[in-house]
């Protein structure tokens, strides 16, 4: 079928995620044929450098031959089975990985499909736990103001995004919002990289006035991605970590997106919370997969026999495909085989001095890096530190103008920011910095 043919198609039968379907008039979905590295590639022979790693999973290239070749050996064995009552290799040798990511301390691995499925679990395991200790006023749930947790109606319930969340909040939980760290517009005028986390003393009111309600808090640690890459200080979680055993409050660190080297780390968290959520980069971007890790003392509480009816009787039709197993086993593997986390940090270093020179740009309010993230605030006043109006779209215009140029770029609101695979290059590094700080000075004027 001609290609022309395939995108009328495109427009007649799907409706594609977290878009405007009008936005589709002028800029029609981007076909794409094949992809190789930190490329994809169109069918009439252009290229786009993928930034952000398609939404965030890809760490070691599209098409990686390494994590390819595992996948094909797996399939001539066994694609799926179901993961109650029976299991398979390649969910077992993972869950082993996995429960050494916390040195043991969150052994038990209960695995979904997608990422916000794994923040169902953890939440509904937390009010669950209590339940069976007899804590049955424990049914609500803290999160951070800006956090991002997915978006089915549990996971949504403990978002704060408007774009997601607003139109929905009559149907979801009730819940309790923290006013959680904002280090660009730090209201204590304190800088992140020194100061005490004086912004936990909200959470610290918050959780302590309502500990008898609350089962646990969830935090998406050292960055809330969907934020605008909101970065604070992992002495935050640490304070919170002490708080909520103090209190018995659960606390779950979804680490679905700065999971797997992001941070440069290989888990963001700096403590050992008591849930912890992955996915994501797990399979290298290859195959969907998320699980729910805990540790004994959790598992145990359900353990009993069948009619004391303790189960966690939950599950997703895909929950541990073997396939996406040995994705993810893969992943591990290659994080053996070198030193991944050092190059993260080198090539995250390297992409923000690429782009510091647009500190002296009149719209640009903060850059900040961390691991391999570095994101780049727009505003419309740089001494006010006041935000262009949401209609303006500057975001929107500058991940267009990139597009055509040849970088997929794609904005958080008026943050541009770049996540690309581990694997990429100097000179690519160099194109998509050139191209990002292009872009925005095509939109914004030079200086
Ligand atoms: C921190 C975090 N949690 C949960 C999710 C939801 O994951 P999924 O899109 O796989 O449902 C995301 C997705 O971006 C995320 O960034």
């Amino acid at each position: 079928m001609d290609l022309k043919r395939i995108l009328e198609l495109d427009k007649k039968h799907l409706w594609h995620p977290c878009s405007q379907m009008k936005d589709y008039e002028e800029y029609p979905a981007i076909h794409i044929k094949k992809a190789k590295g930190v490329w994809l590639y169109k069918e009439n022979g252009g290229k786009i450098l993928d930034a952000i790693s398609s939404w965030w999973t890809n760490i070691f290239g599209h098409t990686n031959e390494y994590i390819l070749k595992r996948i094909k050996e797996q399939l001539d064995d066994l694609e799926h089975i179901i993961f109650a009552n029976y299991t398979h290799t390649p969910g077992i040798i993972l869950s082993e990985y996995l429960a050494g990511l916390f040195d043991g301390k969150l052994a038990r691995v209960f695995y979904t499909d997608n990422g916000a499925s794994s923040v169902e679990v953890a939440l509904k395991m937390s009010y669950h736990y209590w339940y069976i200790k007899g804590k049955t006023r424990k049914k609500h749930f803290a999160y951070l103001r800006g956090s991002y947790h997915g978006e089915t109606l549990g996971a949504l319930s403990v978002c704060s995004i408007d774009t997601y969340k607003k139109i929905y909040a009559p149907l979801l939980p009730e819940t309790k919002e923290i006013v959680g760290p904002n280090c660009y517009r730090c209201s204590y005028n304190l800088e992140r990289t020194s100061c005490k986390a004086e912004c936990f003393e909200h959470a610290e009111k918050l959780l302590k006035e309502n500990s008898e309600t609350i089962a646990s808090v969830i935090v998406e640690p050292i960055v809330q991605c969907a934020n605008g890459m909101n970065m604070y200080p992992p002495l935050y979680i640490q304070k919170l970590k002490l708080l909520c055993d103090k209190i018995d409050v659960h606390l779950i660190c979804d680490e679905i997106a700065v999971g797997f080297g992001k941070t440069g780390e290989m888990m963001a968290s700096p403590v050992v919370p008591d849930f912890v959520t992955v996915s994501k980069a797990i399979t290298g971007g290859f195959l969907p997969l998320a699980a729910v890790l805990t540790n004994d003392e959790i598992y145990n509480t359900f353990y009993a026999p069948y009619e004391e009816q303790r189960a966690f009787m939950h599950s997703h039709t895909y929950t541990g495909n073997p396939l996406a197993c040995a994705a993810a086993c893969a992943v591990f593997e290659l994080f053996k085989q070198t030193n991944v986390l050092q190059e993260v940090k080198e090539k995250g270093e390297y992409i923000r001095q690429n782009v510091q020179p647009l500190l002296e740009h009149h719209n640009v309010g903060e850059i900040r890096t961390i691991g391999i993230i570095t994101a780049i605030e727009l505003v419309k006043n740089k001494k006010t530190k006041e935000a262009f109006s949401w209609k303006d779209r500057i975001g929107y215009k500058i991940y267009r103008n990139a597009e055509k140029q040849g970088v997929l770029l794609r904005n958080l609101g008026d943050v541009i920011y770049f996540m690309p695979a581990y694997i990429i290059n100097k000179d690519e590094m160099d194109f998509m910095t050139d191209i990002a700080i292009q872009s925005i000075k095509d939109i914004l004027g030079d200086k």
